[in-house]
C-alpha cells in the first residue's frame, strides 16, 4: 500500500479498532484476558493503557489499518502486544510490516530480548511470528497461551517495506 505511514497511536484510533473485534473470544485472543465486553474505543484505550505504553498504528488515508504495542518487561526486554490488522486488510503482509516496525522501535530503545504471547489455536498469528524468527519458549499455560521469544534480532529489521 503506497500511501501508508507509521505513527504513535491516538485515543481516537481505538474507535475503529474496537469494531475489528467481533466477539469476547476474539477480544481475548487479541488483547488477553480481563477486558470489558462489549467494548468501545475509549474503554479499550484505557484498559490496554494506550496512553502509557508505546502504542503504534499503520495508517492509510488517515484511518488505522494495523495496531500494536510494546510492553517494557525489564531492562532491555520488550514484549510485543495487542498486534492486530484490520479484517479488510489481512493476508497482504501488513501483520509482518507491523511487527517489523515494532521490532525496529524496540531496537531503537536498545532491546536485546523480545517476547510475545499467543494462543495455541491462533494459527495465522503463530505462522507470522515464526516467519519473523520467534520460537516457542517454555510451556503453554492452562488458558492455552504459548510464550514465544525472538531468536535474535535480524540485521534488516528496520528495512520495513510497506
Ligand atoms: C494475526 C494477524 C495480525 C495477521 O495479520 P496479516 O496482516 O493477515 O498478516 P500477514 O499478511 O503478514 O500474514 C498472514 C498471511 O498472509 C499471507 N500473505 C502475506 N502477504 C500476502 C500477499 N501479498 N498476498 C496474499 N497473502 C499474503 C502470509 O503468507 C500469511 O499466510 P499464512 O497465514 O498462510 O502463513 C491478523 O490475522 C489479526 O489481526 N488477527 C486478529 C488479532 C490477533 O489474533 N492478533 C494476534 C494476537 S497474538
Amino acid at each position: 500500500m503506497a500511501d501508508m505511514h507509521w505513527r504513535p497511536a491516538l485515543p481516537t484510533d481505538l474507535t475503529p479498532i474496537a469494531e475489528w473485534v467481533e466477539s469476547s473470544k476474539a477480544l481475548e485472543r487479541w488483547a488477553g484476558p480481563g477486558l470489558s465486553w462489549p467494548t468501545d474505543g475509549p474503554t479499550l484505550w484505557r484498559e490496554i493503557d494506550g496512553g502509557g505504553l508505546p502504542s503504534f498504528c499503520l495508517v492509510a488515508e488517515r484511518e488505522p489499518v494495523a495496531f500494536g504495542q510494546l510492553v517494557i518487561k525489564g531492562e532491555r526486554h520488550y514484549h510485543l502486544a495487542r498486534i492486530i490488522v484490520s479484517p479488510a486488510h489481512r493476508r497482504r503482509g501488513l501483520g509482518e510490516s507491523l511487527c517489523r516496525r515494532l521490532l525496529a522501535e524496540a531496537r531503537q530503545r536498545r532491546a536485546e530480548h523480545v517476547t510475545l504471547n499467543v494462543f495455541t489455536d491462533n494459527q495465522p498469528a503463530i505462522d507470522l511470528y515464526h516467519r519473523l524468527g520467534f520460537v516457542e519458549q517454555g510451556a503453554v499455560d492452562t488458558r492455552g497461551i504459548q510464550p514465544m521469544q525472538l531468536r535474535q534480532f535480524v540485521t534488516d529489521v528496520d528495512n520495513t517495506d510497506l
